[in-house]
Parts: structure tokens; sequence; C-alpha cells
């Protein structure tokens, strides 16, 4: 084992990251009104050419005039190949209010697109002496994303959370699929003619999760597209948050409760998490390092486990 410590993810509730293109200025009030926890204002693909830089304006202005309250405000710039990625790093830090928190960067696929965004932030920074550091966030997206997620997770002191991206990603990919995350119709196993389906997003996941948790950052999963789904969306989100995912992208309103639903360690959870610690408490005060739970094993490790869930459950009460 390495004698490093595994570094602590920054401590804010991360359950619902709610996307609004900065075009429909109608929306943000409602954003901000809304239970989620991190707020993405939308420069890139659900923002038309035409509206770039009248959407630029408006988030701009609504950093200014919208109360975000204790949410965290992030806002999605346009990918490092477009020629729009600039003008939204350098109008956000010289003009936007403190109330931003965040930049999403999209589309990264090695650590220097993390490195490039980094030093324009951190040079308009100094130049306007902007006394709250703006943290990045960034989506792997791509097959160059996810090979090199290791070196991107590490790219950065201001990087603070990697999301999944699952409709480029399956593009870059060349999978054989239109579908926004969940399960894929063609993606199954056979056995005596019954059909299993497999999670085809799952390595992808745990491929992110692993460079999150080693750099200490919170690992989020991205879109359910059919926002009509609610128990298509519940089951990808219990995937992510069995697999250590903190949270999951709201694109309508509707995913909102449900994003929150499932990212919140529920009570039952909560209450097991804290028996076991109290047997733990037990078994170390008799000298012992491990005992019996509901008939199950439990040892020093699941100490470690049932801190995750109470740990996980205290700060969000927290907030
Ligand atoms: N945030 C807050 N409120 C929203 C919202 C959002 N992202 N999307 C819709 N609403 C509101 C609507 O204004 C409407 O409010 P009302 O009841 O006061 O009239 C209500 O929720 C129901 O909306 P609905 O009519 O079902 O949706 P729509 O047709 O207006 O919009 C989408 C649907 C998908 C176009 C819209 O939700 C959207 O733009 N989502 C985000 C897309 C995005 O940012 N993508 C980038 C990341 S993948
Ligand atoms: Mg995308």
């Amino acid at each position: 084992m390495s004698f490093h410590q595994q570094p602590a993810p920054i401590s804010r509730p991360n359950r619902c990251q709610l996307f609004g293109p900065g075009s429909r200025t109608s929306l943000f009030p409602k954003m901000a009104a809304s239970a989620a926890d991190v707020i993405n204002l939308d420069l890139e693909d659900s923002v038309a050419p035409s509206d770039k830089d009248q959407a630029r304006k408006n988030i701009i202005a609504a950093t200014h005039d919208v109360d975000w309250g204790g949410k965290t405000l992030s806002v999605r710039i346009n990918a490092l190949d477009t020629p729009y990625w600039y003008k939204d790093v350098v109008d956000l830090l010289e003009q936007a209010s403190d109330q931003l928190d965040q930049i999403m960067i999209p589309k990264v696929g090695c650590a220097a697109d993390v490195y490039a965004v980094d030093a324009l932030v951190t040079a308009i920074e100094t130049a306007k002496s902007r006394s709250k550091p703006i943290n990045l966030e960034v989506i792997i997206e791509s097959a160059a994303g996810i090979s090199h997620v290791e070196e991107i997770a590490s790219s950065s002191q201001r990087l603070v959370a990697i999301s999944l991206g699952a409709a480029d990603f399956a593009a870059s990919m060349g999978m054989q699929t239109t579908g926004i995350g969940g399960t894929q119709e063609n993606y199954y196993m056979l056995n005596e003619g019954q059909k299993y389906w497999s999670d085809p997003w799952h390595w992808a996941q745990v491929a992110i999760v692993a460079a999150c948790r080693s750099n200490g950052l919170l690992p989020v999963d991205g879109p359910f597209g059919d926002f009509s789904d609610e128990e298509g969306f519940r089951a990808q989100a219990r995937r992510s948050a069995t697999l250590g995912m903190v949270g999951k992208w709201a694109i309508h309103p509707k995913q909102i409760s449900l994003s929150n639903e499932i990212f919140t360690p529920s009570k039952a959870a909560v209450d097991e998490a804290r028996e076991i610690l109290g047997a733990m408490e037990l078994a170390k005060s008799n000298g012992d390092g491990a005992t019996v739970y509901k008939g199950r094993l439990v040892d020093i490790a699941s100490i470690k486990q049932a801190e995750v869930i109470v740990q996980q459950f205290e700060m969000i009460n927290d907030a």
C-alpha cells in the first residue's frame, strides 16, 4: 500500500448539476430557485453558433442580477477546438461577479487542455485582482479524454470534478447508439435464449471514479437524455452511486429530485452504517478487529465503508 493518503475532494453537495442554455434567460430564475446543488449555465452545445455572443452576455449579467443563493455556479465554456472558448474565459473572468464559482471545460482530451485554460484564468484573475479563485471541472467525452483520464485528473490545482458525457463519448468511440446514457438495446449477453443487459458505460465510469478518487476530485455522472423515463434515470443513477460517483446531471427539472433522492444516502443505509460502526466499536473494546453483524463479517475495512455513507449523509445535511 502506498504511504500517500488519498486526498479528500472538495466538501460540498454535488448530487445534481442542473443545465440550462445560456440563450434561455427565462430559465435562469427557475434554475436558481431549484433544488439542484450545482447550476451549469451553458455556452457550448445547447447554444447555436449565432447565439454565442448573446449567451455569453446573458450569463455574465446573470452572475450580477440573479441571486444564486448557496448553489455552486458553473459555466460550461466552448471546447478548445472552437473559436469561442478564449472569449468565454476572458469575458467571464473579466466581467462576471464573484457568484461565479466554476468553469466547466468540455471535451477535454489531455492535461494540456486544462493547463491552457488554467493559464488564462490565472493571468486574468491576477490582472483583475479577483479575490475568489475560480475552480475548474471537466467533461470526459472522447476517446482521447478517457485514454488520458489519469493525467487530466492531476492536471490542475483548480480542478474539482470530472463528469462523463455519454453522448459525445459514444460518438467519439464510434459506438452504435444514439441513446444518451442508460440501457442500450444491443448491449446484452445471451443465456439459454434469455437476454441479459449489460452496462456499456461501466468501464468509463470506473476509470473516471478511480482517477478522481486518487486525485481528490468529485466523480459525476453526466446526462440521461430520456427525461420522460424516471425509472431508467433512477437505475442509471443507482449504478453510478454504487460505483462511487457523487451526483448526476439534470437536463430537465424533472430529474433534479431523482438525482437528490439517489445521491443522498438513504435513512436505511445510514442507519445500517451507524450500526456497523457501533458493532466495530464494541469489537474494538473487546480487543477484536472483526465481528459478526447480521450474520456477516464486518472488520476494520467495514468501518471505512460505513464512514463513506455516514460522512456523505452528514456533509449533505450540514450544507
Ligand atoms: N432548468 C429550469 N427549468 C426548466 C429547464 C431547465 N433546464 N428546462 C425546462 N424548464 C422549465 C420550463 O421553463 C417549464 O417551466 P414552466 O412550468 O414554468 O412553464 C417547465 O420546466 C417544463 O418544461 P418543459 O416544457 O417540459 O421543457 P421545455 O420544452 O421548455 O425544455 C429542454 C426542454 C430539454 C429543451 C430544456 O429542458 C433544456 O434546455 N434543458 C437543458 C439542455 C442543456 O442545457 N443541455 C446541455 C447539457 S447536455
Ligand atoms: Mg458534450
